[in-house]
């Protein structure tokens, strides 16, 4: 069969290295991918966000099944519009519909469902321009930090954590002002939390589901956790802490009730859930949903599935998801970014890539890399995802560093503390 992943970054060339192992596998392509995914299958040019376009390559190359990296595809309907054109219907979409990405296109749609069906979160208020005095009480009520959520997609901007009561209350203004645009016309204002995050993993076909490997992510720009927070700094699997009972409460605390709360509101979902969790004294809470999977966590994740993952994504598709198994490898996966000096500020791209080749014993994903004029050059803030598996996380950690150095573009930074909290 033939495959198209959508999207450009580490995650998606990580999905496409494991489906490119399958023998399912006939011609795998990337929409539109980056320098890497062109070693691995055919990269066409065509944005996440085209459908038109993207309806022309699918059908022009006889695509089976795609499966649908980032969240805004999904949330502005990608589904539903192959679902509803007659050539495409018969394209098997990985990836929920419109309604289901509501959880993580909607904060407070999410924040709503979680209540509905009494999954563990911190306490909330949804506050709009006609309840501002009440969003304002809610936040006298509340004891510092405060944490203020644009409503909408913000491209992971919109969360906002201060101190300061008062910084909250005109924060809370200038939100619903339009701060972030019309994602912040509702701004959810929630509790503070606190614990030690992590990413747990789940691939449904609407009625059944499969736990992928958990990871935890790295965001924060400087090592230590400080610094400005980053799409993700490196990526850690599995969690030490995520042992079998805390994995049990998660499974009966927060996967199931979703998965019935789904069933309940009718919402027919396939594809993954990416469940951002916190641990608060041995309990889990979540701080929020994403309808995909992360990114750095898939570059870890992917090197400890050893089953096929075509087989996982065809039972996604054909709601036979009970019948799959996973296999999942004991050893330690650690990724590290080798990122652009500046970001998440302002950097420079077209940066000349060199020592790849060097590379031994780890896997290099690309995030943010092309062809320039012969040259690969770095195209992104997050650069290159180097992940590589080691019997314990020192060992894994040791490999992805050494080849961290035999990489060179100019002004190159990565975190060298990734786990340090493990
Ligand atoms: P998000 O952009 O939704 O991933 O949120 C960014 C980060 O804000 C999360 O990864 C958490 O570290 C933090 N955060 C969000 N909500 C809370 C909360 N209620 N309590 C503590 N930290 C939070
Ligand atoms: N690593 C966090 C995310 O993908 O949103």
């Amino acid at each position: 069969m033939n495959i198209l992943v959508v999207g450009s970054g580490g995650r998606e060339h990580a999905m496409g290295w494991k489906i490119k192992q399958s023998p399912a596998v006939e011609k795998l392509f990337f929409a539109p991918g980056n320098a890497g995914t062109a070693k691995i299958g055919t990269n066409l040019e065509v944005g996440v966000n085209d459908f038109e376009r993207l309806k022309k390559e699918v059908l022009n190359h006889q695509i089976d099944l795609m499966v649908v990296g980032p969240e805004v595809p999904l949330a502005e309907g990608i589904h539903d519009f192959f679902a509803a054109d007659h050539e495409l219907k018969d394209v098997q979409v990985i990836g929920p519909k419109k309604n289901g990405a509501m959880l993580e296109g909607s904060k407070d749609f999410a924040k709503a469902f979680m209540t509905d069906f009494n999954i563990p979160t911190a306490r909330y208020f949804t506050a709009s321009k006609n309840t501002v005095q009440e969003g304002l009480d809610f936040i006298e009520s509340l004891s510092a930090p405060y944490v203020l959520k644009a409503d909408g997609l913000a491209a992971g901007k919109g969360v906002i954590i201060v101190e300061q009561k008062d910084k909250a209350k005109s924060l809370l203004i200038e939100m619903l002002d339009g701060k972030f645009g019309t994602a912040s016309k509702k701004v959810v204002i929630e509790e503070f939390l606190s614990g030690v995050e992590l990413s747990v993993f789940i691939a449904t076909d609407g009625t059944d589901y499969v736990i992928l490997p958990e990871a935890k992510d790295y965001k924060r720009i400087g090592e230590g956790d400080t610094g400005l927070n980053t799409g993700g700094m490196g990526a850690i699997s599995p969690v030490p802490f995520a042992d079998t009972e805390f994995m049990s409460k998660v499974e009966t605390r927060i996967i199931k009730p979703t998965m019935n709360g789904l069933r309940l509101k009718e919402i027919h979902y396939k594809g993954f859930i990416f469940f951002g969790l916190i641990n608060v004294d041995g309990n889990p809470f979540v701080i929020e949903y994403n309808v995909r999977l992360g990114d750095p966590e898939t570059e870890a994740v992917m090197l400890r599935i050893k089953s096929d993952f075509v087989e996982l994504l065809l039972g996604i598709a054909d709601g036979k998801l009970a019948e799959k198994k996973i296999e999942i490898d004991e050893k330690t996966a650690a990724t590290v970014l080798l990122v652009s000096g500046g970001y998440p500020g302002n950097y420079e791209k077209g940066k000349v890539i060199t020592g790849l080749e060097q590379v031994t014993n780890s896997i290099v994903f690309h995030s943010g890399t092309k062809w320039l004029e012969g040259n690969m050059v770095s195209n992104g803030g997050r650069v290159l995802a180097i992940s590589s598996l080691g019997s314990n996380k020192n060992e894994a950690l040791k490999c992805s560093y050494k080849n961290a150095e035999v990489i060179h573009f100019e002004n190159k930074y990565f975190r060298n503390d990734i786990g340090f909290d493990l």
